[in-house]
């Protein structure tokens, strides 16, 4: 009867994988706050994009961490960065079967860790971040990236993207807008992962937990400046943020489960103070059932054999 009367459905195919590879190693390295999450190889990348292919999953998106950083992030728009090798690795490999995004950010790849460029008063520059951002989306998709993900919450990043990619010839290339990202404190375990140079914070260009209406203003900005999906981040602790959004957006809306929400639930069912596997399925059911239709997870392999 649960099974007959469900609202809410879970299908491998809304599943969005998040991975990272990493330039400067030779097997693939444990990230220690993610238990069971790794910075890939360019190899074995390639391997778990295929898995993730043969799981259903319906979508990759890639974060590159390369040896040498910057002030500008160069190697963010090196079209032969680690990035760009990485894309045009995962579409050779299931470019087929699933969507292939990029992470279109500068904070892997500045020495400072910002999302941006530096003002000289150490602020981080937005509009000069603008200009890095058209670059950074014409070299991912020369890559052959099929969606780039603008994550670094600058004003203005979804039209300079979209126009440098259609003046570029790249009108088939989409946006997943990061349209409501708050700073989080959940994201310690991601800054490990991509090996963060971070000292401050991202308060100036994230959004205050406090705020939720500000969410639908980004909203309304994004789509008219040509978002084709629109996400909410963190996922758990904004499902109200969510919920209102999708009440609203004629596009499509995204929810990225992000590290620290995957690694509470991991420290958790470790300690056997948690069902795992139940818990797994609960976060990513309400998260569908607060409006997302598409979930970025980094249980998206294990979700989608789950539920197959
Ligand atoms: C920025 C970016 C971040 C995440 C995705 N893209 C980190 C941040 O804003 O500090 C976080 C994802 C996660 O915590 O899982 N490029």
């Amino acid at each position: 009867m649960r099974r007959l009367v469900a609202e809410t459905r879970l299908h491998p195919a809304e599943l969005i994988l998040p991975a990272f590879v990493s330039e400067g190693i030779t097997e693939a390295k444990p990230i220690a706050s993610m238990p069971g999450v790794v910075q890939h190889t360019r190899d074995t990348l390639r391997k778990a994009a295929v898995e993730a292919a043969e799981a259903g999953v319906g979508g990759i998106m890639l974060f590159g961490l390369p040896v040498v950083k910057d002030a500008v992030g160069s190697e963010g728009t090196n079209p032969d960065g680690i990035l760009q090798q990485a894309i045009r690795d995962v579409v050779a490999e299931v470019g087929d079967q699933m969507v292939v995004m990029s992470d279109l950010c500068l904070d892997e790849f500045t020495d400072h860790g910002h999302c941006g460029v530096l003002a000289e008063d150490g602020s981080v520059d937005n509009d000069a971040t603008l200009a890095r951002y058209a670059e950074m989306a014409v070299v991912q998709a020369e890559a052959g990236v099929h969606m780039v993900g603008p994550s670094g919450m600058m004003d203005g990043q979804i039209g300079v993207v979209r126009r440098a990619l259609d003046e570029a010839g790249h009108q088939d290339v989409s946006i997943l807008a990061y349209t409501a990202k708050y700073a989080s404190a959940l994201y310690g375990p991601f800054r490990e992962a991509v090996n963060s140079s971070l000292k401050g914070d991202r308060k100036t260009y994230q959004q205050d937990p406090a705020n939720a209406r500000e969410a639908l203003r980004e909203l309304e900005l994004d789509l008219a400046e040509g978002a084709d999906l629109v996400m909410v981040k963190p996922a758990m602790l904004y499902l109200d943020v969510l919920r209102q959004v999708a009440d609203v957006s004629p596009v499509p809306v995204a929810a990225y489960q992000i590290s620290g929400e995957y690694s509470m639930v991991e420290a958790a069912a470790a300690n056997g103070w948690i069902e795992r596997e139940r818990t797994i399925l609960e976060t990513l059911t309400s998260i569908r059932r607060a409006g997302a239709e598409q979930i970025l997870t980094y249980w998206a392999v294990e979700a989608a054999a789950m539920l197959g």
